[in-house]
């Protein structure tokens, strides 16, 4: 549903299960999009532990978002989603966040929508202020 979003909003989104992403392509990417579930305590699931550590490594000046779902009968909803967005707040240009209950939903269709629209926003943004930057 988030890459359809960023289709629909003329964006060519690259998808991958995260055990099947080699991290050192991660650089490649203008903007990288991290989606996960959250486990026990409001935990980040232990297949994302490599892909938190790398992305604390990365540019500045990478644009990230993060969305997951979770269920409110736990104690820290979605913790796995405010776990990456503290640490890609102040790593990266952290542009948006989304978390969706459960299965999502046609109106978390209507969310992925915005959520694609303030990344790519942020992501323009940036890029402006960069060759303003280099000019
Ligand atoms: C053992 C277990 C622990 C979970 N712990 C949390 C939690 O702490 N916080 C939360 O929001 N969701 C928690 N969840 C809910 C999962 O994140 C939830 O199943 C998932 O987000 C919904 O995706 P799914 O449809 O793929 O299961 C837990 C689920 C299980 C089975």
């Amino acid at each position: 549903m988030v890459a359809d979003a960023f289709v629909r909003q003329g964006a060519e989104p690259d998808a991958f299960r995260v055990k099947e992403f080699d991290l050192t392509k991660l650089c490649r990417y203008d903007i990288v999009l991290v989606g996960t579930y959250t486990w026990m305590n409001g935990d980040i699931p232990k297949q994302l532990h490599g892909l938190f550590e790398a992305m604390e490594q990365q540019d500045k000046t990478l644009v990230t978002g993060v969305f997951g779902t979770g269920d409110r009968c736990f104690a820290t909803y979605c913790g796995a989603v405010d776990l990456f967005r503290d640490m890609l707040h102040a790593k990266t240009i952290l542009a948006a966040t989304l978390k969706v209950e459960q299965m999502p939903s046609a109106d978390d269709r209507k969310r992925c929508g915005a959520f694609a629209e303030s990344v790519l926003m942020k992501y323009s943004h940036r890029k402006g202020m960069l060759s303003a930057a280099n000019s």
